[in-house]
């Protein structure tokens, strides 16, 4: 049975993106969020290290600028930068007045307002704004909380997005004739409690669904991270941007126990020192910013060094900092290394590097528009051309802020656009015979393999071969995910790995594209930059 549901404007996603819009588009119309797990599941929630702005007494827009360009190896759009960077700071300010508290400098401050503020790899200034080490679940918990106060927002927890409702769609469905620009008028969205596909149909449509971290074996990201949204927009017709610039994080724990459990970059911020196992620090071989090099820097070095020793892991070493320093600037990530018998005021973390970021996605305009009407992307989802071929450490949760106010100002328009939408045929979800799965094992499978092959072919570093090797093996799953996709009843299991091998397409696909090295990029048939042909992005779509 098929229900329909109807709201001004449908948030896909309960992260940072995703809330920070809400707020703001609830001052104009109803919100309804729908979010595929808990409301807390999100990327967001596990931030660590902070959001980068320019609040030092001794910093400046124009060298969070320099550094941001800088990371991006070329391809950054300066405008964009620009435009995020001197934003920050009212982002930040906003962040508070909803109830975020970021740690304050005790005694003596050298920035504005009393933040205390961090360092990371890249940054030629302390700048990132922070609450110990857990920012994420800071600014998670302060955001839900003014969510769940307002009386314009509802969530919907264990809803999952299965696809977007566009007008080729309706065409096709005979609903409407019109044959104007492609529009977006809301999804499909599977109510995974209820096992009952739900028709949203909305005025504007918001993909904030996070990264897609999941689709290699080694990641940092939670659960969730399986790259929805990148793949409904794409089945939708979004131009998708850079799917190959995937940042792995250069320091993952690494214990047979530990699922995900990143070690902040802002540990090296603090003095952190990478080793081998024999105690030797190795990062000055490779970068002369050292240890706070930018991160695909360190994490291809940590690459090499493993290679080259056959070791399974490298070590971070903050022991020479005083221990109480260490307890009170890092107390979550000191507790849960102590959960694995690691006192870090003692001894060195054994750590790898893991997929982390999605600099690539949904292209969209300044504004977080995409190509099709009514439809918007933000946060880890959406390709703005602020991260070019490296992520600044830091710059993901600010990109989020300013772009959900963005979005949400442009969007409005939309809205009293929109006024007289109303379908008098809702589109109905078409199960046609699909019976129950009985195997669930082949999507474990299948999951498993896309992950596998991922990592193996498609990591830090790829040569040509690697790259022809995934794609004839990322064919084939594909081929088998859309045999029995049509013939059982959708699942959340199903969805997220019939997502999962797409985006591992447009990955595959884009870094076979680009013919050269750059930032994440490292290609070892082409090792060098191609600054004539690909100093640009690379643009996908259906
Ligand atoms: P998320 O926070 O991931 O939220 C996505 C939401 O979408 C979730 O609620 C999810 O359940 C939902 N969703 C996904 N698919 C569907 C679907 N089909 N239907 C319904 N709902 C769906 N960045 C920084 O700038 N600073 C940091 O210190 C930092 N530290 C990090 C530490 C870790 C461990 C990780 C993993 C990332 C870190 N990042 C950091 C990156 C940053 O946290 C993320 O890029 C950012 O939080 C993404 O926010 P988002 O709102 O776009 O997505
Ligand atoms: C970290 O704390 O190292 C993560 C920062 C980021 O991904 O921007």
């Amino acid at each position: 049975m098929t229900v329909e549901m109807r709201t001004d404007y449908l948030v896909i996603g309960s992260g940072i993106a995703g809330l920070s819009f809400a707020l703001q588009a609830s001052k104009t119309g109803k919100v309804a969020i729908i979010t595929k797990k808990e409301r807390t599941e999100a990327s967001t929630n596990y931030a660590q290290g902070g959001i980068a702005s320019v609040f030092g007494l001794d910093d400046s827009f124009d060298l969070h600028i320099k550094d941001t360009l800088k990371s991006g190896d070329g391809l950054c759009h300066e405008d964009v930068v620009r435009m995020v960077v001197q934003n920050g700071p009212e982002r930040i300010r906003e962040l508070i007045s909803l109830g975020v508290h970021f740690t304050l400098e005790a005694n003596h401050s050298d920035a504005t307002e009393n933040l205390e503020l961090g360092m990371e790899g890249g940054h030629s200034k302390r700048r990132i704004v922070h609450t110990k080490d857990k920012t994420g679940n800071a600014v998670e918990e302060a955001l839900l909380q003014r969510v769940e106060e307002d009386k314009n927002i509802t969530i919907y927890e264990d809803h999952i997005a299965i696809d977007l409702i566009t007008q080729s769609k309706l065409i096709k469905k005979g609903i409407v004739t019109s044959e104007s620009r492609e529009t977006c008028w809301g999804a499909y969205v599977l109510d995974v409690q209820a096992e009952q596909v739900i028709t949203f149909l909305a005025k504007v449509t918001l993909l904030s669904t996070g990264g897609v971290g999941k689709i290699y074996l080694y990641t940092s990201n939670p659960d969730i991270a399986s790259g929805d949204g990148v793949a409904m927009g794409y089945r939708a017709g979004v131009k998708v941007a850079n799917m190959e610039f995937v940042q792995f994080h250069p320091t993952c724990l690494y214990h047979p126990l530990a699922k995900n459990f990143l070690i902040s970059e802002a540990v090296r911020g603090e003095g952190g020192i990478l080793t081998d196992s024999k105690g030797n620090r190795f990062m000055e071989k490779y970068h002369p910013l050292k240890d706070l090099a930018f991160r695909d820097i360190v994490a291809r070095s940590i690459d090499m060094e493993l290679k080259k020793s056959g070791d399974e892991c490298v070590y971070l070493d903050i022991s020479h900092k005083d221990a109480d320093f260490i307890r009170d600037r890092f107390p979550h990530i000191y507790n849960t290394c102590l959960k694995f018998g690691i006192d870090i005021t003692r001894e060195p973390i054994p750590v790898v590097p893991a997929a982390h970021y999605m600099c690539g996605g949904l292209l969209t305009d300044n504004d977080g528009m995409t190509n099709i009407g009514n439809l918007y992307a933000i946060g880890e989802t959406a390709c703005t051309g602020l991260h070019g071929a490296n992520r600044l450490a830091s710059n993901s949760l600010l990109e989020a802020l300013v772009y959900a106010k963005r979005a949400a100002e442009r969007s409005a328009q939309d809205l009293i656009n929109n006024k007289k939408f109303g379908l008098s045929k809702a589109p109905i979800w078409d199960s046609g015979s699909a019976t129950d799965i009985e195997e669930l094992v082949v999507i474990s499978h299948n999951w498993d393999e896309i992950r596998r092959l991922m990592w193996n072919y498609v990591g830090i570093v790829r040569t040509n071969k690697r790259l022809e090797r995934a794609k004839k093996r990322i064919d084939n799953i594909q081929a088998e995910i859309k045999e029995y996709y049509w013939d059982f009843t959708v699942t959340r299991d199903l969805l997220e790995l019939r997502n999962l091998a797409l985006v591992a397409d447009l990955i595959i696909t884009c870094a076979s594209l680009r013919k050269e090295s750059r930032g994440l990029h490292y290609n070892l048939d082409y090792p060098e930059h191609d600054d004539v042909h690909w100093k640009r992005d690379t643009v996908i779509w259906l």
